[in-house]
């Protein structure tokens, strides 16, 4: 017989609290909402163009015109955010990234496209960077074979400048050159674009779990790799310098990526900065879970689940993930 003087057990019992569905929601410390997510989308240059992407089922890339009917039903299930990735016109990559700030470009066309459609109830943030556009498939300039830091603030100025001219609400530089935040919020302002706010890729590391997306985009570098411009996987401690930089700088949000295996990191940030913090969930730690559940070897719904969660308990408030759709329209969560 066990009574309460006799019970190892004290007067605190955790499991009171997990018997029920309804007690354990009631107590939950991490709830997710529709608006916290964030959908990327590869645009194609050819306005009715449609691809799959073999690395990562569920997701294509897009002209346009699907691009507009594949967003409207994404608000339907509460998804008002997304993240432009542009595919350049075939044959116009060059060695400076010219493509990029081409107002008549893919991205420009697809945020004043977006704009039309919806206004006010998307939010557009598009990806600001070189390595889609540049022949070389580096984020910046090259010189000597070296990403040349300050020669490539320029360009991606003018690339941020060209998108918030066609209404982006937010440009996300993905490019981890130094002082790029400061560089696109005078360019910005100066250009008179003083409400287009800045989503920092502030804290980027040079990650393998970007395969996928290299084949989405065609931005892999063709030498070389990216370790002299994003972080180190070993530095947990430069990432939150590199997020006080930014906020210092003058970005509006911060964002670590990718996410869950970089969770400590964004706990890190979430401690010192208040500003809002993204995380993104990245092509590779989409396409692996996509491939273990297509084997049977995981339970998609429940290991999503289990993901984006741990992104926001871990300290992020919006969570850029291709799983968005799927969660959302599946009740997943
Ligand atoms: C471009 C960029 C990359 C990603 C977002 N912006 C690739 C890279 O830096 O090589 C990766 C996103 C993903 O893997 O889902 N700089
Ligand atoms: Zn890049």
């Amino acid at each position: 017989m066990s009574t309460h003087s006799s019970s190892p057990v004290g007067r605190q019992r955790p499991r009171r609290l997990r018997q029920t569905a309804a007690l354990r929601d009631l107590v939950a410390e991490t709830r997710l909402h529709p608006s916290q997510f964030v959908m990327p989308h590869f645009v194609l240059p050819d306005d009715a163009a449609e691809e799959t992407i073999a690395s990562m089922p569920g997701i294509g890339r897009q002209g346009v015109t699907p691009l507009l009917r594949t967003i409207e039903g994404d608000l339907k299930l509460g998804i008002r955010a997304v993240l432009l990735f542009g595919v350049p016109a075939a044959g116009t990559k060059d060695a400076a990234g010219s493509p990029a700030y081409d107002a008549k470009g893919t991205v420009p066309r697809a945020v004043s496209a977006l704009k039309r459609a919806f206004g006010p109830d998307l939010v557009v943030i598009t990806d600001v960077c070189l390595c889609a556009y540049t022949n070389h498939g580096h984020c910046g300039v090259l010189v000597d074979g070296y990403v040349d830091n300050d020669l490539s603030l320029e360009p991606l100025t003018r690339m941020a400048v060209a998108h918030a001219a066609a209404g982006a609400d937010l440009v996300g530089p993905s490019d981890m050159m130094d002082g790029r935040i400061a560089a696109l919020r005078d360019g910005l302002d100066a250009a008179g674009h003083v409400r287009t706010g800045i989503m920092s890729y502030s804290v980027k590391y040079a990650s393998s779990y970007y395969g996928p997306f290299r084949d989405a985009a065609d931005s892999s570098p063709q030498h070389g790799d990216r370790r002299s411009y994003q972080m180190d996987l070993r530095n947990a401690g430069e990432g939150e310098r590199e997020a006080l930089l930014d906020a210092a700088e003058g970005a509006d949000i911060l964002m670590v990526k990718p996410a869950l295996a970089y969770l400590d990191v964004i706990s890190r940030v979430r401690a010192v900065s208040t500003l809002p913090l993204a995380a993104y969930n990245v092509s590779g730690e989409y396409s692996m879970v996509k491939a273990a559940a297509a084997n049977g070897w995981v339970d998609e719904r429940l290991v999503v689940r289990e993901n984006l969660h741990a992104i926001a308990r871990a300290g992020a408030d919006i969570l850029i993930t291709y799983h968005a759709r799927e969660a959302l329209r599946e009740g997943w969560l």
